[in-house]
């Protein structure tokens, strides 16, 4: 199966970089499809624009809904994730990334993300309440975290990125996926990631763990394990 990004933008050129590295290969190889749709193609002559004055007055430009309908309607199809990117959307975290990426479902079937990128004030607030009333479609509203970008671009950078690597085959190694930050462990817990270290033994006078280099496996696997949980506390609960 294929899963095809169709990202919806006022820019293009922000996707180049999707062409290089493991995400360049994962297109080669047809694991995944990345296809940008240009927002202004679907606005009219002579000044293209895609925004408009908020009713109601209010500083800033909304983006029209009818612009971005035909739009997103050229790479609809039943089935479709509909994902707004948007500072006031949900949380982005590794289950929904798990959910887009479709792991646990038929392997059989292509599926379809849509990312539609906001600009200026956002979205005229019609554009979801339209696709949220389709029942073969399932909508999303986005976001990368609690801080204001100049536009979704960036952040459908990361989803592309977060949710491919997810997808069979896209990583070399699939153990990277297992043993990494955000897995749930076996009792269900996310937990993030024990340090790594590498050659020298001594990097200006830090050694590595001793435990490390016992060759005890079964004593390094505590040891992880402990690190774990101590970086997990540290982190996520305080
Ligand atoms: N657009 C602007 N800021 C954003 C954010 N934090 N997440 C997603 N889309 C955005």
């Amino acid at each position: 199966m294929t899963l095809h990004f169709n990202i919806v933008t006022i820019f293009p050129e922000y996707f180049v970089p999707l062409d290089i590295s493991l995400l360049g290969k994962a297109q080669t190889s047809g694991l995944i499809s990345i296809n940008t749709v240009n927002l202004r193609e679907f606005a009219s002559a002579p000044h293209y624009s895609v925004d408009d004055t908020p009713y109601g007055g209010g500083a800033g430009m909304v983006m029209r809904a009818d612009i971005l309908a035909d739009a997103i309607d050229s790479v609809l199809r039943s089935g479709s994730k509909l994902v707004f990117l948007t500072p006031s959307g949900q949380k982005l975290t590794q289950r929904i990334c798990e959910e887009f990426a479709n792991v646990q479902e038929n392997q059989d079937v292509d599926s379809n993300i849509i990312l539609v990128c906001g600009r200026f004030e956002g979205f005229d607030a019609r554009i979801q309440e339209y696709y949220k009333a389709q029942t073969d479609v399932d909508v999303f509203e986005i976001s990368i975290g609690d801080y204001v970008l100049f536009g979704g671009e960036v952040a459908a950078l990361v989803v592309i990125e977060a949710v491919s690597r997810l997808i069979p085959g896209v990583l070399g190694n699939p153990q990277s996926l297992v043993e990494e930050s955000h897995q749930l462990n076996s009792e269900g817990h996310e937990l993030l990631e024990y340090p790594n270290y590498t050659r020298p033994a001594n990097f200006r006078g830090l050694e590595v763990p001793n435990v490390l280099l016992s060759g005890n496996h079964a004593k390094i696997l505590e040891w992880r394990h402990e690190q774990a949980i101590k970086i997990t506390n540290a982190v996520l609960f305080n």
